[in-house]
């Protein structure tokens, strides 16, 4: 595949700022000993808004090959949003991509497809690089299937993305997060294809080669390789493993 696979951890609501850069020092600790070629994987660590100038600071300082991402974004460009963080403002801490429609935001915080296309958009308009995540629920696998969910969610969310603009899209069955029930490789190969098949569609064929699709959901060292090696699956979004420094580089050098 001409795609760099790309491995982001999403600390969820965990680490304080000082907690944050200890993991990210033993993370950097442990890449360093690591087989040299995991430089051909981008890895990318996606922590809470409060601890993101730390760990910030610390990549620069370091010049540690890791990408910083944010878990949402405000879809508002600035003003009276009390809460909100703009995409500027993390654009500005060199944040290069930002989770929108995590399900987590979806159930819990009521984000509607609608309001995960204006984030993508904000995050498109500053620089940064949407990771656009999509899933069903047990319910939805049921009634519709694997795949018509996740198909109609990324629809929606790159419905007012320019044609040429850059985005990631994360696959995570709201089932398998963490659950410890990791959909299987071929289930999420399955939904991957389609998903590619629909951006052939609603982009062109360019686009749909060169746009990364993750898988998401209970990945851990034991099974991070058997997604990786599917065709369309081009890396992983991690929650839970991406909070042990060695766990996590062991999913990074996934073979
Ligand atoms: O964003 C990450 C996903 O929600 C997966 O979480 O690896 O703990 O299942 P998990």
């Amino acid at each position: 595949t001409p795609r760099t696979p790309l491995i982001a951890g999403n600390w969820k609501m965990h680490l304080d700022h000082l907690q944050a850069i200890a993991l990210v020092q033993k993370l950097a600790w442990s890449l360093k000993d690591a087989r040299h070629d995991y430089r051909q994987t981008e890895v990318a660590v996606f922590p809470p808004f409060t601890d993101l100038r730390s760990v910030q600071t610390l990549l620069a300082a370091d010049k540690l090959s890791l990408e910083l991402g944010a878990q949402d974004v405000s879809p508002h460009e600035s003003g009276a949003y009390t809460g909100d963080v703009s995409a500027a403002m993390l654009a500005k801490l060199e944040v290069t991509y930002t989770l929108v429609g995590h399900s987590e935001r979806r159930q819990g915080h009521g984000e509607s497809d609608d309001v995960v296309g204006r984030k993508a958009l904000a995050a498109h308009r500053a620089g940064m690089v949407p990771m656009i995540c999509v899933g069903e629920t047990a319910e939805d696998l049921e009634e519709h299937g694997a795949a018509a969910i996740p198909l109609a969610q990324l629809g929606a969310a790159i419905a007012e993305l320019p044609a040429d603009a850059d985005f990631v899209v994360a696959y995570e069955p709201v089932w398998a997060i963490g659950s410890g029930q990791a959909a299987t490789p071929e289930q999420a190969e399955q939904v991957a294809r389609a998903l590619r098949e629909q951006l052939r569609d609603l982009r062109d064929d360019a686009r749909a080669a060169a746009t990364r699709i993750l898988y998401g959901g209970s990945v851990s060292s034991q099974n991070v390789a058997g997604f990786l090696r599917q065709p369309n699956v081009d890396g992983a979004l991690v929650g839970g493993a991406s909070l042990q420094a060695d766990e996590f580089s062991r999913i990074v050098q996934f073979e």
